[in-house]
C-alpha cells in the first residue's frame, strides 16, 4: 500500500522564484532565506519521495472571478507553467500522477468533501516555488506532483477545521492505494502577510512561530481557529495558512518528528517559514 512518510510546508513568496530564475539567490539578501532550505534539498534527495501531493492556492492564474473551486485536484498528466505577465518561469514542466490522483478523487468525494476535477491547469509560483526551494533548479522535478489547489483568494474560503478533516480524508485515500508509494503532502503558502490596503507589509513573527508551535504539537487545536484570527493577527494573505493544515492532517496520529524548522524575514512582503515532519 502507498503510504504517507513526510510533510513539508513552505510559504511560497513568487519574488524567490524570480531572484533564482534571474541568478541572484547568492545576493545577501536572498542568501539568507536559501540558507534555511539547504538541509530541507539535502533530506529531499535522501528521501526519493514516490510522488509529492502538494497543497497550494493559484492566485487568479489558472482560475479567475469566473470559476471558483474550493478544492481542485489534478488528476492530468502534465501540466504547463503559468504565464503570471512575464512569461512562464523557466522551470521544468510539472509531471502528474494521474492514477493516484483519481484514487483520491474517488476515495476523498465518496468521503464527502466535494472535490472539483482539473485535467488542464497551468501551475503557478504557489507550487513551483516550494519545488524550487525543495529542489534547486534541477532539468527535471525529482517525482511526479499532484497539484491540489485550495481557494484562499476569493471569500468564501474553507475553514481550517474542514482543511484539516480534509487532510485526514487523503491519508486514508493514500493508505488505500494498492502499490508500494512512498508519498509526501506539502502545504505551502503564508506566513504572515498582506499585500494591499493600509496594513500592506504586515508580519506578525510572534504570531507565526506559535502557528508553528501549535502546527507540530496540537493541530487539533490550531484547526479551530476562525478565519478572522487569521486575518487580524497575519494579514490578509496570511489566510493561506489553512492550507498548511491539510497536511497536517494527512500525518499520523502519532506525534511526528521535527527534522527542520526555519523562519524568516523578510523576503519581499512575506514572512519565511518553513517546516519538514516525518512519521514515525
Ligand atoms: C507575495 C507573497 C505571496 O504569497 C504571494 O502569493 C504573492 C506575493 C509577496 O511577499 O510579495
Ligand atoms: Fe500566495
Amino acid at each position: 500500500m502507498a503510504r504517507i512518510s513526510a510533510s513539508v510546508y513552505t510559504s511560497h513568496v513568487p519574488a524567490i522564484g524570480a531572484a533564482l530564475d534571474l541568478g541572484k539567490s547568492h545576493e545577501p539578501y536572498w542568501q539568507k532565506v536559501f540558507s534555511g532550505y539547504e538541509f530541507s534539498k539535502q533530506w529531499l534527495k535522501e528521501q526519493k519521495p514516490d510522488v509529492i501531493f502538494l497543497v497550494y492556492n493559484d492566485h487568479a492564474n489558472a482560475f479567475s472571478l469566473e470559476l471558483i473551486p474550493t478544492f481542485a485536484i489534478g488528476t492530468a498528466a502534465e501540466y504547463a507553467i503559468a504565464d503570471e505577465g512575464w512569461g512562464p518561469r523557466p522551470v521544468p514542466p510539472v509531471v502528474g500522477h494521474p492514477e493516484l490522483a483519481s484514487h483520491i478523487a474517488q476515495s476523498v468525494i465518496q468521503d464527502d468533501f466535494d472535490l472539483t476535477i482539473v485535467n488542464r491547469m497551468a501551475v503557478d509560483h504557489g507550487l513551483t516555488v516550494p519545488l524550487s526551494l525543495m529542489c534547486g533548479q534541477p532539468t527535471a522535478w525529482p517525482c511526479p506532483v499532484i497539484p491540489f489547489a485550495v481557494n484562499v483568494v476569493q471569500y468564501p474560503v474553507p475553514s481550517g477545521r474542514r482543511c484539516y478533516q480534509l487532510g485526514k480524508a487523503i491519508r486514508k485515500a493514500v493508505e488505500s492505494f494498492d502499490r508500494p508509494l512512498n508519498v509526501q503532502i506539502w502545504g505551502t503558502g503564508g506566513m504572515s502577510h498582506q499585500l494591499q490596503g493600509p496594513r500592506a507589509g504586515l508580519i506578525n513573527a510572534e504570531w507565526d512561530n506559535r502557528f508553528l508551535d501549535r502546527l507540530i504539537a496540537d493541530p487539533e487545536d490550531l484547526s479551530k481557529m476562525p478565519h478572522i484570527d487569521y486575518v487580524r493577527e497575519a494579514g490578509s494573505e496570511g489566510i493561506e495558512l489553512v492550507m498548511w493544515l491539510i497536511a497536517r492532517g494527512a500525518m499520523s496520529d502519532k506525534p511526528p518528528v521535527v527534522k527542520h524548522r526555519f523562519f524568516h524575514v523578510p523576503a519581499s512582503n512575506t514572512a519565511v517559514g518553513h517546516l519538514i515532519l516525518e512519521n514515525t
